[in-house]
């Protein structure tokens, strides 16, 4: 059941699943270190719904992506690993074709005796499942008998497992985890008000869509807090200098309209008042920077929000009653500048309003100060959550709607001597 407006998506319970082949499609997408998974969060987050269908005597072939192999088979991105991890956890057989799609794929569903489970071999092997192919969809819903979408943070991409697959499925649902994200992120897009959203990463041209159709859901009191190196687009757009530091000058100006926008809103926007700099992304040592230092030094680089924008970020914090926080204040993989988005992460934790965190290093630095049984929902979507908060209609939950058109047959090529 789907808050507000949302269109209602069918839920698994209402699957007819027993012994029936039913395909999750999963996001497994997790890091591996020396061939290992290096964080399980995804993979047990996909666990209610697989133990679900298993103890309702379903058949479970489960299909993932695993990174960017572009439609080629790369042997270090083969989800062989978190095969053998998945064995692990669920104490059962977890069987892997060797190839996506084929006989030899066939041949391992046919056989698989009924207490395994199947993972397909990365789609993203295939160069149609990016492509959103039809064919592709078509073969793999040859080889079952319903559909579920437990993949949230891949829902916001029409790939073919995904949106194709799905319409091609009469029988379709969500899973218990995308349920679980959808009713998180439905209580931000209707937020108890004050609302905070805190927005990092690289680069302003990455998320300034995200962060305009964000402004324009903000009302008077809310609060939108802009920290990493996205934030220097919007300090240059104030006339300051950043030296060597990343900046987008081509977008200066949407980020002057966008803090226009933000201001005849009456929403706070925040950036960092001062900075941690250094020599490089690996610099061993920081200074911080404000601009009565002086002139930004011309051969280095702002790589984290400084002491007083930490403060001011958490007092903006501390009164919303409901916060978002999608990507890092800073070059989070060096301790010297990690510190900004571990401020961010207390800030949040220590609110008492309802806060969901979204996307990879926002997560990592919430796990990693073990502050994850604060926050109220981690999302498994970085993107995928920033589209939804953002009021976009995601692909792949659209299409688990009863209004979606089925995907058309493709007609049969005419043969020769047929006419037109
Ligand atoms: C993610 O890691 O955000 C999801 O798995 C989607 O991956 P993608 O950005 O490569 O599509």
């Amino acid at each position: 059941m789907l808050y507000g407006s949302a269109p209602v998506m069918r839920t698994l319970e209402q699957l007819d699943v027993e012994n029936r082949r039913v395909l999750v499609r999963v996001d497994f997408n997790v890091p591996l270190q020396d061939g290992k998974v290096a964080d399980d969060a995804r993979i047990t987050a996909a666990l209610p719904t697989i133990n679900h269908l298993r103890a309702r005597g379903a058949r479970v072939i489960l299909a993932s992506h695993l990174g960017r192999p572009n439609g080629a088979v790369v042997p270090e991105l083969s989800l062989e690993p978190v095969g053998d991890y998945l064995a692990g956890l669920l104490g059962c057989e977890v069987l892997l074709p060797d190839e996506v799609t084929g006989d030899g794929m066939a041949q391992v569903i046919r056989q698989c005796p009924p207490h395994a489970i199947v993972l397909l071999e990365n789609l993203r092997f295939h160069p149609g499942e990016t492509g959103n192919d039809v064919a592709l969809a078509l073969e793999l819903a040859e080889h079952c008998d319903a559909y579920v979408n437990d993949a949230f943070g891949v829902s916001h991409r029409a790939h073919a497992s995904v949106d194709a697959l799905p319409r091609a499925k009469g029988e379709r649902a969500g899973g218990l985890l995308l349920q679980r994200e959808i009713e998180a992120l439905e209580r931000v897009l209707h937020p108890t008000r004050p609302f905070a959203a805190v927005v990092g990463g690289a680069k302003v041209s990455d998320k300034l869509g995200a962060l305009v159709a964000l402004v324009n859901r903000l009302q008077a009191g809310d609060r939108l807090l802009v920290g990493g190196a996205m934030a220097n687009t919007f300090l240059l757009a104030r006339g300051h200098q950043l030296g060597a530091s990343l900046v987008e000058p081509s977008r200066v100006d949407e980020c002057r309209r966008l803090q226009a926008a933000a201001r005849a809103r009456d929403v706070q926007f925040l950036l960092p008042s001062d900075l941690r700099i250094g020599a490089g992304l690996d610099a061993g040592d920081a200074t911080v920077w404000s601009h009565e230092h002086g002139e930004f030094p011309s051969d280095a680089m702002a790589l984290d929000i400084g002491p007083e924008s930490e403060r001011a970020f958490a007092a903006a914090l501390s009164g919303a009653r409901t916060i978002f926080w999608n990507g890092p204040m800073g070059v989070v993989e060096n301790p010297t500048f990690a510190g900004g988005t571990v401020a961010v992460a207390e800030a949040v934790a220590e609110s008492e309003g309802y806060t969901v965190v979204g996307g990879g290093d926002s997560v990592a630095a919430i796990r990693a100060t073990g502050l994850d049984g604060r926050i109220d929902h981690i999302s498994t979507g970085g993107g995928a959550s920033l589209e939804y908060v953002e009021g976009k209609i995601l692909p792949g939950i659209e299409v688990l709607t009863s209004v979606t058109p089925p995907l058309p047959r493709e007609e049969p090529e005419p043969t020769e001597g047929t006419p037109p």
